[in-house]
């Protein structure tokens, strides 16, 4: 066990461990253990975009990491470098607490100095099996959980370093789950976020949107970037660095890491509907053809954060 405990998620009270798992004293609420993995999703709490997602994550969590190598590999180490240079940005020293909310299969990681204490927390069960064994290759001293980003089941000022990066625009309260990043974040802790901007023009934006939901039904929304400066500063927190840039994509990649193979009904809808926004650019994805595929670009936002007053 590492040191920083678990909490109540949704009362914040604290827990008994017992070999069934973690269990609330108060309400009597028992958190399960699912192979050394506890599971703080009480009963009603994954509701709306949130469960959609974690269906479709689970189904999609064996490809996940064959297929991020995959597009790495296509694009010449580009994922990794991307990943690499957002990461760099943390200053993180050795036995710093770091937090990856929404850790996904963990790719993260293997770039992260090892001499830290690990936690990551999911939505998606299949997604966290694979990080397990993932931490567990790279040696790591690390913790799991399922859960969810808008209740985070850690103690407030616990971590040096938060890490989200690619969730937010997935998330069913993208307000809450960043005022949780921040509560559990210590008062002169960092937190970095990355996560895809919508454009600004409202034309652009709502297509923008309805393809991204097309091809993805859990989708809820991408912020455009004064979206993001806005919560950023309602939760309290000023922007140390950022750094905007263009992420180059292959179009059929994209719908099969989705779970779309070319020709399906989703897959034709969704391309059909990038190509109707080619002319003029109306969907804000500056997509071209190239060959079958189309290329197209996510915009992407990183921020270093910090509390206002320790910035
Ligand atoms: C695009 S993946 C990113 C994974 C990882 N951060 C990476 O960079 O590869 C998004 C992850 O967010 C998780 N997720 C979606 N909604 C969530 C929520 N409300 N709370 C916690 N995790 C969530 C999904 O299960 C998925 O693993």
């Amino acid at each position: 066990m590492l040191p920083i405990p678990y909490q109540d998620p949704i009362d914040q009270g604290p827990l008994i461990q017992e070999p069934a798992g973690f269990r609330n004293p108060r309400t009597g609420t028992v958190y399960p253990d699912r192979n050394g993995i506890p599971v703080f999703l009480p009963p009603g709490v994954v509701e709306g975009p949130n469960a959609l997602y974690q269906k479709m994550y689970d189904r999609f969590a064996p490809f996940y990491g064959v297929l991020t190598r995959l597009y790495a590999w296509w694009k010449s180490g580009a994922d990794a470098n991307r990943r690499k240079a957002y990461l760099d940005l943390l200053e993180v020293h050795g036995g710093a607490s770091f937090l990856e909310v929404s850790v996904g299969t963990g790719a993260n990681w293997q770039y992260l100095k090892p001499d830290m204490d690990f936690y990551g927390l999911d939505l998606t069960a299949g997604m966290l099996d694979r990080c397990y064994r993932q931490a567990r290759r790279l040696k790591l001293r690390f913790e799991l959980c399922q859960g969810l980003a808008e209740h985070l089941p850690f103690p407030s000022a616990a971590f040096d370093c938060v890490f989200h990066m690619g969730g937010i625009n997935f998330f069913s309260d993208p307000r809450a789950a960043l005022a949780e990043m921040v509560r559990v974040a210590k008062p002169d802790g960092r937190l970095v976020i990355v996560d895809p901007l919508a454009p600004e023009s409202d034309a652009k934006y709502e297509i923008y949107n309805r393809l991204e939901r097309l091809r993805d039904p859990s989708h809820t929304l991408t912020l455009r970037l004064t979206e993001f400066l806005r919560l950023f500063d309602e939760a309290g927190l000023e922007i140390l660095r950022q750094s905007l840039r263009r992420r180059q994509r292959s179009f059929n990649n994209w719908m099969l890491r989705g779970g779309h193979a070319p020709g399906t009904k989703r897959y034709l809808e969704t391309r059909k509907l990038m190509e109707d926004s080619m002319d003029g650019d109306r969907g804000g994805f500056s997509a071209q053809s190239l060959g079958e595929d189309l290329h197209f670009v996510h915009n992407e936002g990183m921020f270093l954060l910090a509390r206002k007053s320790c910035a």
